[in-house]
């Protein structure tokens, strides 16, 4: 293979650049041109094509986001938009296909291997949703983010004897609430996978307050509902004074943990190598701190395993 490409996809996460550093730089060592593909699958099917450089890549590692820029792509969910990404391909002579993101980009990118592009996923989503992999790219830097804002939160609380409950990002996952929420002492923690009943999680706060813990931060991860609904029901039925924040994307931005960059470094040379070997169709991830790869379908295919032992872990530091 002697021209390869790369692209970002879907929403970004700091480490990306790591990622995108080490597909160039892998490329380079085993005799290939890199060319950067930009805004995603969105971009591919604009030709929105150039060759990667020193330069693209050089001192971008410790930054947030993505040099390659990104996009949810819905033309490239239609067959007309599949088969024009394959036209630019083509006309750019590129023989194989890099795609970072979450599972949404790589089912795009089992479109283009079933269309004969070799092409390889390397997971990026701050989510850590895909349960094939023991993390994704963008997770770790998330969870120190969350962790640290939520010392900030807790020192105003304090200083009012309120509550404070924090919702952060994860879609239908609850590992940011959870390792966040553990990193920062959380004293309840709502996630999707551990429904719990508002009415339960009121009466914990009142019986904290009863018991002379006046201050309690609750961690709320997007799907197990919004932080303001939250808050007012507690407000409702309680007596206990409570304060939302919502985090938003400070929790997605800045610079990448030095646990992504090595990360990214080590997917990105694998998912290179794979496409070297003449092996597509393939996603890269890491299980037990060793690098290995499976097919893109089973990387999709692969339920999340939610970590109860570490959710009970929390509940029990909580009680004392
Ligand atoms: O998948 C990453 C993520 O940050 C989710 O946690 C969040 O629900 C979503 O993306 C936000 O998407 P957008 O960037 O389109 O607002």
């Amino acid at each position: 293979m002697k021209r390869i490409g790369v692209l970002t996809s879907g929403g970004d996460t700091p480490g990306m650049n790591c990622a995108i550093r080490a597909v160039f730089k892998t490329g380079v060592a085993l005799g290939m041109q890199v060319m950067g593909i930009y805004h995603g699958y969105k971009g591919l099917i604009e030709g929105k094509v150039d060759y990667l450089t020193h330069e693209d890549v050089e001192n971008k590692m410790h930054k947030g986001g993505t040099v390659l820029r990104t996009a949810r792509s819905q033309e490239f969910k239609t067959e007309e938009g599949v088969k024009k990404a394959i036209s630019v391909l083509k006309a750019y002579g590129i023989e194989g296909l890099v795609v970072i993101g979450g599972d949404g980009s790589f089912r795009g990118c089992m479109e283009l291997v079933k269309a004969g592009i070799p092409a390889i996923g390397i997971p990026g989503t701050i989510d850590n949703d895909m349960g094939y992999t023991d993390f994704t790219i963008g997770f770790d830097t998330a969870v120190n983010n969350v962790t640290n804002e939520i010392y900030k939160i807790r020192d105003t609380m304090r200083a009012h004897d309120r509550v404070g409950v924090i919702e952060v990002m994860g879609r239908n996952c609850g590992d940011i609430a959870l390792w966040a929420g553990i990193g920062g002492a959380a004293d309840l923690i709502l996630v999707p996978e551990m429904p719990m009943q508002w009415d339960e999680a009121a009466n914990k706060l009142a019986q904290n307050k009863l018991r002379g813990k006046l201050t309690s931060i609750v961690m709320i991860a997007e799907g197990a509902g919004k932080a303001e609904d939250f808050a007012a029901y507690v407000r409702e039925h309680t007596d206990v004074e409570i304060k939302a924040t919502v985090l938003g994307y400070i929790q997605r931005g800045g610079n990448p943990s030095a646990f992504d960059r090595v990360l990214a470094a080590r997917l990105g040379e694998r998912a290179v190598e794979l496409l070297a070997e003449g092996k597509g169709g393939r996603a890269v991830g890491i299980r037990h701190n060793t690098i290995y790869d499976v097919s893109l379908a089973e990387a999709i295919e692969v339920k999340d395993e939610f970590d109860y032992k570490l959710y009970e872990l929390n509940e029990m530091m909580a009680k004392f």
